[in-house]
């Protein structure tokens, strides 16, 4: 047999060199490569004999029972598509020190509590820290079955024992290794083979694997890409460390809604739901500050209003500038060219900051008309009619294009006090539920001007 040679992996992409480079041809990453031992050789072709032909069935058979396990954390539950399923195998990626370890030992912890069995089983941390942690959040009565271990081998052995665990929690697949590889604990082939037999133990047994796994500087998951094709869900938790809030959002689902949110709130014991996370995006808004529009968007399957802020201001250098925080910023452009276009208001020569409260990350184009009124409102420095909320998209020609779930949108302004709404016209809307909602329909951006009490007097801000 040939001589197994060393290998050169990227551990950014996981392409495989011949040779070292200072950067991988692939993904452009500097000092990414790493030598590691090849893994033993795949046999080249596939000879005919011998197989035994696999056994095809029909779409419409009876799926197996799978009741989902709920941990009772309501945000996590649902971020899930309903609880965890068993047999599966969820990734759960964040910063250092944002709080994973600390949500799966709530979970774990309530999950043990009503009575499914279940393992945590610690890389990072030694047990007497992992028990301190338990008594912070008082769950240390939890019947959980607790490990500090990282040898893949030992840990198979008491997953697949015939009186393992329901639900295994590994912290974190970085940690974990298989000692019939050479190469070192977190690197592309150790994450990868210590994944797959975590995750074929998993769906034989019907366990849920959840595995935690560190973010790169660029915040997504450290290791191969292939990571993420292997497990039915990966979640990210997210926040400033400096802010208490979290987000935990769903990237990929195989049983439920992407685009998912769960927002919980770090106290000094353990992470708190937020049931209502309108409110908290809405905290400190004022209704009287020109260059601040709240948006009725939706994250997943719900509805959550969020305050878009701007700040115009004349810019100082050659260059204006464009900062923004939550949004991305090719379509801050976008908008801002069309204003000058469609409607004549000139941002040449104006710093623009754009804000969304709260640390959320807006994906929807049906922010737009939002981000448009706040910049308006800030130019014109003009606060927006009183307890107004904002929706839908922009089109290069000026116009205002309808948005989905019009409805909800209306509903959560509607429950959360607000008087108004600037929708784009003709948007298909029902009659309930909306309350006394006044609605103002907006077919072109530049009647967006038109809902201002013209005309604006400079630093007028009048009291409600
Ligand atoms: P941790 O769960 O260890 O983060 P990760 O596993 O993602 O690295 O979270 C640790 C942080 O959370 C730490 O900085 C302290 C904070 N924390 C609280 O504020 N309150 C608490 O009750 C706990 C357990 C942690
Ligand atoms: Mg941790």
């Amino acid at each position: 047999m040939a001589r197994a040679s060393n290998r050169f992996v990227c551990q950014s992409c996981g392409a495989v060199h011949g040779k070292w480079t200072g950067r991988c041809d692939s993904c452009s990453e500097w000092n990414s490569i790493v030598e590691e031992a090849a893994e033993a050789t795949v046999p080249k072709g596939v000879s005919r004999s011998g197989g035994k032909a696999v056994a095809f069935t029909s779409l419409d058979g009876a799926p197996e029972n799978r009741t989902r396990r709920l941990t009772g954390l309501k945000e996590l539950d649902r971020v899930c598509g309903g609880g965890f399923v068993p047999g599966s195998a969820l990734l759960v990626g964040g910063d250092p020190g944002i709080g994973k370890s600390t949500l799966l030992l709530q979970a774990a912890a309530l999950l043990a509590r009503a009575g499914t069995s279940v393992a945590y089983i610690s890389g990072e941390e030694a047990i007497d820290q992992i028990r301190l942690r338990a008594h912070r959040l008082g769950l240390a009565d939890a019947p959980v079955s607790l490990a500090a271990a990282t040898n893949i081998r030992d840990i198979l052995a008491a997953l697949d024992a015939p009186d393992a665990a329901d639900v295994a929690i590994i912290d974190s697949i970085q940690t974990m290794y298989v000692d019939t590889l050479d190469s070192a604990p977190g690197t592309v082939a150790q994450v990868r083979t210590c994944a797959q037999e975590l995750i074929r133990v998993a769906k034989r047994r019907g366990q849920t694997m959840i595995l935690v796994g560190h973010v790169t500087k660029e915040g997504t998951i450290a290791g191969p890409r292939v990571l993420e094709h292997m497990v039915d869900a990966v979640l990210y938790f997210e926040g400033e460390r400096a802010n208490q809030f979290r987000l935990l959002r769903a990237v990929k689902n195989r049983f439920g809604a992407t685009d998912e949110i769960g927002v919980f709130e770090m106290t000094d014991a353990g992470l708190a739901e937020v049931a209502n996370p309108s409110e908290l995006f809405l905290a400190g808004h004022s209704d009287t500050v020109s260059g601040s529009a709240v948006f009725a968007g939706i994250e997943g399957t719900r509805p959550v209003l969020v305050e878009i802020q701007a700040l115009v201001a004349p810019t100082a250098l050659g260059t204006a500038r464009r900062a923004v925080v939550g949004w991305d910023s090719g379509r801050l452009a976008m908008i801002i060219a069309v204003l000058q276009t469609r409607c004549g208001l000139n941002l040449g020569s104006h710093d623009v900051y754009l804000n969304v409260a709260g640390g959320l990350r807006i994906s929807e184009p049906g922010a737009d008309l939002a981000v448009a009124a706040a910049l308006v409102s800030a130019h014109m420095d003009q606060p927006l009619p009183l307890r107004t909320v904002v929706f839908g998209e922009v089109g290069l020609g000026g116009e205002v294009r309808g948005v989905g779930q019009a409805d909800a949108r209306l509903r959560e302004a509607a429950n959360l006090g607000f008087e108004r709404a600037f929708i784009p016209a003709r948007t298909k809307k029902g009659k309930k539920d909306t309350g006394n909602l006044q609605i103002a329909e907006i077919a072109e951006l530049r009647d967006l001007f038109n809902q201002f009490d013209a005309p604006a007097k400079p630093k007028a801000i009048d009291a409600v």
